[in-house]
């Protein structure tokens, strides 16, 4: 019985635990939500962010044929939209991973309308 007590703790702290981290960031990026003030350059922030970060696999190479190609920035603007939910859920990058301030730089250019700036 009392073994059955302490799992039935240890199980009880690793979800608070979880949960309280998995709130920490969400609000981190809910406070990044509010800074989107200065304008967000294709050119010298989301291009190079793209390639450091999506290209092995959205080269167009067909090695991956369910990932968009992402070379050009008209592959990039259409499909903005969903670029930005699937960085803002962190379903991408797969097997990397971005910083709070990059997936918010991506928010903030796709919500100012995805220009070629
Ligand atoms: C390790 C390989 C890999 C990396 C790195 C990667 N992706 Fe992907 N991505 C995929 C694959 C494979 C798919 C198609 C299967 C799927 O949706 O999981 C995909 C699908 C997508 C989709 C389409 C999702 C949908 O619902 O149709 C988008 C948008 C996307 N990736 C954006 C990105 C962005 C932006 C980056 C970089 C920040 C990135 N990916 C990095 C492999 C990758």
């Amino acid at each position: 019985m009392k073994h059955v007590t302490l799992i039935g703790v240890i199980i009880m702290a690793m979800s608070v635990l979880g949960s309280c981290e998995y709130n920490y960031e969400e609000e981190t990026l809910e406070m990044g939500n509010t800074e989107c003030e200065l304008a967000v350059s294709y050119a010298s922030t989301i291009r190079p962010l793209i390639d450091n970060n999506c290209m092995p696999c959205h080269n167009g190479d067909g090695k991956e044929p369910f990932a968009p190609d992402l070379r050009t920035y008209n592959s990039v603007m259409g499909i903005a939209g969903l670029i930005k939910e699937v960085t803002q859920s962190r379903r991408m990058p797969k097997e990397g991973s971005l910083s709070n301030e990059e997936i918010n730089a991506i928010k903030c250019w796709v919500d100012q309308g995805a220009l070629n700036n």
